[in-house]
């Protein structure tokens, strides 16, 4: 099991029966030297009384152990109580999820939600429907090559129409390893009851013996990187002031992921390709396959194996497989870096140094003067010294190797509303996608 509960649910049975016996043991002996010496009919009630007692005895330490076994439970919210939202999440996101064909949660070729929605507490699915694989087939012209707009580590997605004309991504799963069927539950599970406008919407699955497919809104400008690293005959470069925007989007969607959501989301696989952009350049985070519901009851920290992207791994994630909100905010300095420089987290094409982003950034971040050789060239003329300096300070913090020393998404969503709200003279003048969506009333 992924999620570290093993004080959780292995409580063990040891201290208690320890006690048990050498309690037990000393009542024996003590009855023992206490009926040396007395005639047969008194030793006879000696031994029921004693008899008796350890029977009593026995009953008591049983309903201790019992006892104490619940409080521990209730305390650290193990998947045992069924009752709690908590448990449910858990138990939803445990490795050893069912295989495609076997799973108890698909019923006359639908999945129906999984196990929330028979949690009394859980917050009711909002309109994510469920679709058969012919109307997905139809929707995508039988899954054509043409309305490929994304392939990912999990699937291909297309381009599809659905029956009520709502134009939608659609991804559809590899078959391959129970990793491809937890990815689907858990986008299911969390998009269904997640709800943020930084977020991308789930409007639908399907789940029948033979597929496993996700329907989301579609985000028009498909995703940042392609923006970031295309060349720029393809795309118009994205501007300074469309950037910082773009970096408060993805900050509030962190921060309410970590700290607005029932239970802490880890994303666990924040980057550049699993940011959309809407029509107005408008960020949401998506592909929340290798997502993880943390408790702050165990530190907030959970051990798994390490999943995710090179070069947006937290170190202490890295090597020792803890996993905290921490991490994302490590993978968020990252994709920071990636907005101001143009560069990608690894690139060894570049000049020995230059290969790993962080470390090539991390010394000119806080140096006043080398700050401004590190920045995208594309973005000269567009941004005012004083802003640079701020976000490229909030990108040290992030990625510092120290997690603890990272700042909470509360804390960068802050430093960065003053920087999106009142923009420098410099960015309005040069830029022409402030200029478009200047009149939009976004904060
Ligand atoms: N809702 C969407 N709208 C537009 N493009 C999308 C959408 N969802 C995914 N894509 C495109 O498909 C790519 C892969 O999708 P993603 O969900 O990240 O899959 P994977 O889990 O396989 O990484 C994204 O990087 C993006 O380019
Ligand atoms: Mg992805």
């Amino acid at each position: 099991m992924e999620v570290n509960t093993s004080i959780v649910t292995e409580t063990p049975p040891g201290p208690a029966g320890k006690n048990h016996y050498s309690k037990h043991h000393y009542s024996e002996s003590h009855t023992h030297n206490h009926d040396h010496g007395h005639s047969p009919s008194n030793t006879i009630l000696t031994i029921i009384i004693s008899f008796i007692s350890i029977m009593v005895l026995l009953v008591v330490f049983f309903i201790i152990f019992v006892l104490r076994r619940l409080k521990f439970a209730k305390k650290n919210g193990t998947w045992k109580d069924s009752s709690s939202l908590k448990n449910t999440s858990s138990r939803f996101i445990a490795p050893n999820t069912s295989n495609f064909n076997s799973s108890p949660d698909v019923k006359d070729g639908c999945l129906y939600g999984g196990n929330l929605s028979r949690t009394p507490q859980a917050p009711k699915f909002r309109g994510v429907q469920v679709f058969t694989y012919k109307e997905l087939e139809v929707a995508t012209d039988q899954f054509s090559e043409k309305n490929v707009i994304g392939n990912g580590g999990f699937g291909v997605v297309y381009r599809g129409v659905m029956s009520d004309g709502t134009v939608a991504a659609i991804k559809r799963l590899r078959r391959e390893g129970k990793q491809g069927e937890r990815a689907f539950r858990i986008e299911v599970d969390l998009l269904s009851r997640l709800q943020s406008p930084y977020l991308v919407d789930l409007l639908g699955y399907c789940a029948d013996q033979h597929h496993r497919l996700l329907i989301f809104e579609l985000m028009p400008n498909g995703n940042l990187q392609h923006h970031l690293q295309s060349s720029h005959d393809q795309t118009s470069p994205l501007d300074w002031w469309t950037r910082l925007r773009i970096a408060l989007d993805c900050a509030r969607a962190l921060e309410f992921l970590h700290e607005q959501a029932i239970l802490p989301v880890i994303h666990r696989d924040f980057k550049c390709t699993n940011v959309l952009l809407d029509q107005n350049f408008r960020a949401k985070v998506s592909d929340f396959g290798l997502a993880k519901m943390g408790s702050e009851k165990i530190n907030g920290q959970i051990s798994t194996r390490v999943l995710g992207t090179t070069g947006y791994l937290a170190p202490e994630y890295v090597s020792t497989g803890k996993l905290t909100t921490k991490s994302d905010v490590y993978s968020y300095g990252v994709v920071l870096l990636e907005l101001l420089t143009g560069r990608v987290p690894v690139d060894s094409r570049l000049p020995p140094g230059e290969h790993v982003l962080v470390s090539w950034a991390l010394p000119m971040l806080t140096n006043r003067e080398k700050v401004v050789e590190m920045v995208d060239p594309v973005l000269q003329g567009q941004y005012s010294k004083k802003e640079l300096i701020q976000i490229a300070a909030i990108a040290a913090m992030c990625v510092q190797a120290e997690a603890d020393y990272r700042p909470l998404m509360t804390d960068v969503v802050q430093s960065l509303i003053p920087l999106v709200k009142n923009p420098s003279s410099i960015s309005s003048s040069g830029s022409l996608r402030f200029q478009n969506h200047a009149a939009s009333p976004s904060y």
